[in-house]
């Protein structure tokens, strides 16, 4: 059975991998800050079988990383699923608004922790089958999209998170590791909205199709969803 591992598991996008990715008869580690409090997860992970586990991880937490790379050593991760990220306010990133203290904040768990990760699992991913790493980005990361400005923090974070994984594509190459970059379309979460233009649904099946078919011509590339290439 394929194994995945999902952060920001408990709402949103990452809920939606671990419902389909279990639907897929996947072997998920749901990965979330607040087990507790995580109450769709739970009735998920109750009944899956034991195939849905649940791990507490705020990612910009190395201590949280490290314990649960430690749990995990020597169990195949065939899919690592880089999906936790934070927006920080619709008005709060405008020109002259935002603040250095929370604008690394934003770079510590939209950019930096998606390489830690990364870094705390190659073994996991190196010894399993599918060999993947997926990171979600944003075309609010595209400088050839940018047109309307505005968005100071999320959208350098991600323009650096997709600078980040061109080079692990890179780097990981070597030990047979593909790397996913996906925008995953304007998607109706707590974070896309109830204006967004598609559901999680939808959105996530685009992604996994991607994922599960990804090619080594595609490592590295800023995917859509649906597939399209979108300009750095
Ligand atoms: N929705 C969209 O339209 C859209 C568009 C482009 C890109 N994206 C990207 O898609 C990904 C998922 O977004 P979403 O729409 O599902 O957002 P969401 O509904 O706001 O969910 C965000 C998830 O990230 C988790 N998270 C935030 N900070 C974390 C931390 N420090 N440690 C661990 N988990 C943390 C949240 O956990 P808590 O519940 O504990 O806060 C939550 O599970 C993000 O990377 C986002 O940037 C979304």
């Amino acid at each position: 059975m394929p194994t995945a591992l999902v952060t920001g598991a408990n709402r949103g996008l990452g809920l939606e991998f671990v419902k389909q990715l279990n639907a897929q008869n996947w072997r998920v580690y749901a990965c979330c800050r607040n087990p507790s409090d995580a109450d769709s997860l739970l009735q998920l992970a109750q009944a899956s079988g034991g195939k849905v586990s649940i791990h507490p991880l705020a990612v910009d937490n190395s201590s949280h990383t490290s314990q649960l790379a430690a749990t995990l050593k020597g169990q195949p991760i065939d899919l690592l699923l880089n999906n936790a990220g934070i927006y920080s306010g619709r008005n709060g990133e405008r020109f002259g608004t935002c603040s250095t203290e929370e604008w690394l904040k934003v770079f510590e768990i939209n950019t930096i922790a998606p390489i830690r990760m990364a870094e705390a699992f190659v073994e996991n991913v190196a010894i399993s089958e599918f060999k993947t790493i997926a990171c979600i980005t944003s075309k609010m990361g595209s400088m050839g999209d940018n047109t309307s400005g505005g968005a100071y923090m999320y959208r350098s974070s991600k323009a650096a998170l997709n600078m980040v994984v061109k080079s692990m594509a890179l780097d990981l190459e070597p030990q047979g590791i593909k790397v996913a970059l996906l925008h995953p379309g304007w998607v109706k979460t707590d974070m896309g909205g109830p204006n967004a233009l598609i559901s999680p649904q939808q959105s996530v099946a685009g992604m996994l199709k991607i994922i599960l078919n990804l090619g080594w011509q595609d490592s590295g590339r800023f995917l859509a969803y649906d597939g399209k290439e979108i300009e750095w």
